[in-house]
């Protein structure tokens, strides 16, 4: 799997070849409730590499709920619907079947979208249609509902304020804008699509000021949740660090603040 974090100087430095989420895992399948890990932050923060690796460690489901928003808003734009139709974008996020396959693949009305719900104009897209209130509601069961018979570390924007309140673990996670718009660049050239860093930095603070003052459910740090900042971090430090609160939670221990 591709990081965007930076390359960490101490990866295959002869440690033991042990399991370290073996215990983990073991902790967590005794738990006799459904854990659930919620991870929120802007855009570019390193959310879904984290998620990923995270949820393969624990073996729990990973959900990715910015595809769903994603898959809304590519309907709306093949069938040329206005962004500012609040009424026709609810009616397509009731009708859309989304599907998230365990394989990460994305499927929107039976047809795999999973490349094309990358596109820039979908993310702008889905950033306009997310904010309207009818869309998340019609979003929100299927979004409990995914969550209803596994555990799972679940990405977003709301997760740990209005999808999953109760979740045991919040993680905030964010990053220096600067930072975040250097890793988009970077994944963008992985696939072979350049843009510059500016435009990338203006279209992320976009996204991000569009998410983060909107009415419902706004992009907001849960007052439980722990805020976790990725900026100057390699992902193995970012992964120590959150399967460290992990294992803290479902031993009942206390949380430390990072
Ligand atoms: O995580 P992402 O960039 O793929 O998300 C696309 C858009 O969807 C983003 O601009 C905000 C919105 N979103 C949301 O409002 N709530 C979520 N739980 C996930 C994504």
């Amino acid at each position: 799997m591709r990081s965007i974090y930076r390359s960490s100087p101490f990866m295959g430095s002869g440690r033991p070849q042990v399991d370290p989420c073996h215990t983990l895992r073991r902790i967590v399948r005794m738990s006799e409730k459904r854990v659930i890990i919620a991870i929120d932050g802007p855009a570019g923060a390193g959310k879904s590499t984290l998620a990923k690796r995270v949820a393969e460690k624990l073996g729990f489901l990973y959900i990715n709920t910015g595809a769903i928003y994603r898959a809304v808003a590519l309907w709306a734009l093949r069938l040329g619907v206005q962004l500012s139709d609040m009424h026709r974008l609810e009616q397509l996020a009731k009708e859309s079947k989304i599907e998230l396959r365990p394989d990460g693949r994305v499927f929107l009305n039976g047809e795999d979208v999973t490349e094309a719900i990358r596109e820039l104009r979908v993310s702008e897209a889905a950033s306009k249609v997310s904010a309207v209130p009818g869309v998340r509601r019609a979003l929100l069961a299927l979004q409990r509902g995914m969550a209803e018979k596994n555990n799972v570390v679940m990405e977003g924007r709301d997760i740990g304020t209005v999808v999953f309140p109760e979740a045991q673990l919040k993680i905030f996670l964010d990053a220096d804008p600067a930072e975040r718009a250097r890793r988009r660049a970077l994944e963008l050239l992985e696939d072979g699509r350049h843009s510059d860093e500016q435009t990338i930095a203006s279209d992320l603070s976009r996204r991000d000021e569009r998410d983060r003052r909107r009415k419902e459910a706004p992009l907001v740090q849960a007052p439980d949740a722990e805020l976790v900042d990725t900026t100057g971090r390699s992902l193995e430090e970012v992964e120590e660090i959150v399967l460290g609160l992990v294992r803290a939670r479902t031993s009942n221990g206390k949380a430390a603040a990072y």
